[in-house]
């Protein structure tokens, strides 16, 4: 499959700019494989992009059409009690029953709005501390005890926001779309699909998109963790890593049924190329490979969308062989750290000390400063964009294909969407919807790689 220069005559982006600037980002991914000068972004289309507060467009479709990730299914324990948990800007709480089910439901109290953070558990609910109302896992008011004229009745009648929930892959989703819940997506890190994983969960102080774009992003491996990834790629079967770090890649992208393949092709010195393939379930889930593909060595990156400027990152691993915890494994925790598993990548800091960046520990050969694990890295990097970067005045490079093919299908899937058609992934659709483990290896040359998939899909 040939790459396609669109832009490869006149001086740089002279045809470009030729064009209208809302059409252009649209001209630019439909036709060009690698070659994205000027401007990408208008300032509505990151809006629509971004903001998923109340009935902003992103925010619906999401809630209509996908389970949506919202806490680790460790961090639910009956023990604990109600947690908080915030979605879309709303508050809600989470808890777990005494029989092991979880509910979600709005935080306060459908009596007068006391939080149910401040909650007791007691069996199947929660009783609010205020008047003793009580809540049970599945989103009924068991118990109204200030209403003594026909109680049951009484409580039978009242509703509240709640949701169905599903545990899959160490994550706990809702669904918010309304009616009976869709099916859920066969995910490759689901415990039905692996032997070995782990995850964890980090707070993010910048809006969604921020984190899926890198999490898509494989024109960073190489060089943001490059540090973390030369440990790892020191291991004798996570050598083709190794090769990741050597240049920036070209990209092959396609939109599937489920959201985004996306080919990150590498030339190797022996006349090989070397392909990362990464799968992305739009509009949450992306797994990527950590060098190997058989056996099996995934990485997870799921986002949640907390409100417009914060969003929660899941990051995990997963593969058919044993694997510790990330404090054990080579190449993720620094020797001698035990990460925050409520907020792994937490910064130490904000602009006004470089959000913790250790100078010392860069100039003496860490590439970036930030030594504690590797997703330490893109917290700072994407929290330094701010709370919701400016995309109009970004410049987008070849190796950026990836993240524009990805706001692509966001667009016009918002587009998509006022005509009633149905989003990549969707969980309403009638097709189960399946994403594929994320592979990687060598081919003779690009044309080859799709089957390099095929072969290894199973
Ligand atoms: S506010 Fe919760 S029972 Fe009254
Ligand atoms: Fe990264």
């Amino acid at each position: 499959m040939p790459l396609i220069r669109v832009y490869g005559a006149g001086p740089p982006g002279a045809a470009f700019d030729s064009i209208a600037p809302g059409v252009r980002f649209f001209a630019m991914v439909r036709r060009a494989r690698w070659c994205f000068p000027g401007p990408m972004v208008t300032q509505l289309e990151n809006d629509r992009l971004t903001l998923v507060e109340g009935e902003a467009p992103m925010g619906r479709l999401m809630r209509e059409n996908y389970w949506v990730p919202f806490a680790l299914t460790a961090h639910l324990t009956y023990e604990q009690g109600p947690a908080p948990i915030r979605l879309f800007g709303q508050n809600y709480v989470a808890f777990r029953s005494e029989d092991g089910r979880v509910a979600l439901m709005d935080e306060l109290c459908p009596h007068r709005r006391a939080s149910l953070l401040l909650a007791r558990s007691e069996g199947n609910g929660i009783r609010c501390i205020y008047h003793g109302w009580k809540m049970d896992v599945s989103g009924c008011v068991a118990e109204a005890p200030t209403q003594v004229v026909r109680p049951e009745r009484f409580a039978s009648g009242i509703r509240f926001a709640h949701f169905p929930v599903h545990e899959s892959g160490g994550i706990a989703w809702a669904w918010m779309g309304g009616g009976k819940a869709a099916p859920f997506p066969d995910l490759p890190f689901a415990a039905s699909n692996t032997t070995h994983s782990w995850i964890t969960v980090s707070r993010m102080g910048c809006n969604w998109l921020q984190g899926l774009e890198g999490s898509i992003d494989s024109a960073h491996v190489g060089l943001l963790h490059q540090t973390w990834h030369r440990v790892t790629a020191d291991m004798p079967d996570h050598a083709h890593l190794g090769l990741a770090l050597d240049a920036p890649p070209r990209y092959q992208t396609d939109t599937t049924p489920y959201g985004l393949r996306a080919a990150a092709l590498r030339p190797t010195t022996d006349g090989k190329i070397y392909v990362r393939v990464t799968e992305h379930l739009m509009p949450f889930v992306t797994v990527v490979t950590v060098g190997r593909s058989k056996p099996r060595d995934g990485a997870v990156f799921v986002v949640s969308p907390v409100d417009d400027t914060h969003h929660l990152l899941f990051f995990g691993a997963y593969g058919d062989t044993p694997m510790p915890p990330p404090e054990e494994q080579p190449g993720f925790v620094a020797p001698g750290e035990i990460p925050d598993t409520y907020n792994y990548a937490g910064l130490r800091g904000d602009r006004t000390n470089r959000w913790g960046q250790d100078r010392r520990l860069l100039a003496s050969g860490h590439f970036t400063g930030f030594g504690r694990n590797l997703l330490e890295e893109d917290a700072a990097v994407q929290a330094s964009m701010g709370p919701i970067v400016d995309r109009t005045k970004e410049n987008l490079s070849s190796s950026d294909a990836a993240v524009a093919h990805v706001r692509r299908m966001l667009l016009e899937s918002l587009d998509g969407a006022e005509g009633g058609k149905l989003p990549p992934g969707s969980a309403r659709t009638d097709a189960p919807i399946r994403l594929p483990n994320a592979v990687e290896g060598l081919v003779e040359d690009e044309e080859h790689w799709p089957a390099l998939v095929g072969s290894l899909a199973g």
